[in-house]
């Protein structure tokens, strides 16, 4: 049984990651400042973190905190003493990062930083898994991209995770600290409430709104299903042979726009979908992903293809009030 500290582990991805582990019984605590990036008086889904712990919230030790507060989370880690540390805790979406570039940096790179000097001082800590992004690659020149495909990321979230990955990997050269690098990509499923592109298709399809393609809806994306990407981030964080490595962590195929809005439309017949020609230059151009390192070293297998992670995705949302009362 290990101790898993997770930073950001009230968010999305993390609230799935918990209930894994809990489920393997294994110890979990949550270090978490609790940030809203979306308004509340915006948000559609209001009680988001009680939906996404419901059932577990008391076997959790939830600890209040800011990863760029450098005091407070070296006792809080000297205090609860982990021997796994999953670090999610980041400003997680590229366009607030390019809006708001100076909380993606103390956020993403500083946070990392903060637990990297830490650990320089305990030996505790079996594994630090640094949470990175597939943008930091930045336009594909190799579909599936693999882990050694060149990194040049386009904008200032890919960058500063990119940044976080370097100082992982040069705490660890000069002080020993044992790590692992995840890169995931379009990780989508309930209570995420980011406003991704998944997110705003699904809710718009049960509210009975549009949804829009920009750039005609070519955009082709690794569509990961949470579950997945939490049971990958668990093999790669426990399993020996992810020591010192970097993984892709996604589903392994690439899926356009287009696809996933006629994935909707099996489910919505009266789908209203727009195709906007204009798009994002700065949006790198992707695809799928190789997953096979952490296939063949860790044994990583998702399960859900995007088809079978919208149907579960709906499946739990028809049940929500919020818009059950739309249907
Ligand atoms: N969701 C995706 O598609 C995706 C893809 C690639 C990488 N990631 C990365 O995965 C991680 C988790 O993403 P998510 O989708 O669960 O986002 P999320 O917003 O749901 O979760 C992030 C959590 O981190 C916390 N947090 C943020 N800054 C913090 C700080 N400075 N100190 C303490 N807590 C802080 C937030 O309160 C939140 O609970 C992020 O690092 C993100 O960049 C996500």
């Amino acid at each position: 049984m290990s101790k898993v500290l997770i930073t950001g582990g009230a968010g999305f991805i993390g609230s799935y990651v918990c209930r894994k582990l809990l489920e393997m019984d294994h110890e979990v605590v949550v270090y978490d400042a609790f940030v809203h990036y979306i308004s509340p008086l915006k948000s559609i889904l209001k009680e988001y973190t009680e939906l996404r712990f419901q059932g577990i919230a008391d076997q959790i030790d939830f600890r209040r905190g800011d990863t760029r507060d450098k005091a407070h989370l070296r006792r809080v880690i000297l205090e609860t003493r982990p021997d796994r540390i999953l670090h999610l805790a980041a400003l997680p979406i590229a366009d607030l990062s390019n809006r708001h570039s100076e909380e993606a940096l103390t956020s993403i790179l500083e946070g990392a930083v903060n637990v990297l000097e830490v650990l320089r001082d305990v030996d505790f800590v079996k594994r630090f898994v640094y949470i990175s992004s597939s943008m930091i690659y930045g336009d594909f020149e190799e579909i599936p991209a693999p882990e050694d495909h060149p990194k040049h990321p386009k904008d200032i979230y890919g960058g500063t995770k990119y940044a976080g990955e370097v100082m992982t990997e040069t705490y660890s050269r000069r002080y020993g600290i044992p790590y692992s690098i995840i890169r995931p990509s379009a990780v989508y499923g309930p209570y995420d409430v980011n406003r991704r592109v998944s997110q705003i298709f699904v809710e718009n399809a049960l509210l009975g709104k549009q949804i829009m393609l920009y750039g005609g809806g070519h955009q082709t994306l690794d569509f990961t299903y949470v579950e997945d990407a939490a049971e990958g981030m668990i093999k790669v964080m426990f399993h020996e042979k992810g020591d010192g490595k970097a993984f892709n962590i996604t589903y392994g195929r690439g899926y356009t726009l287009r696809e996933l809005a006629e994935i909707l439309k099996t489910h919505f017949a009266d789908l209203d979908v727009k195709i906007v020609e204009e798009e994002d230059v700065f949006r790198p151009k992707r695809g799928a992903l190789s997953i096979e390192k952490a296939k063949s070293l860790v044994g990583y297998d998702p399960q859900v293809s995007l088809e079978e992670g919208i149907k579960r995705y709906l499946e739990v949302y028809r049940d929500l009030d919020v818009f059950k009362n739309h249907l």
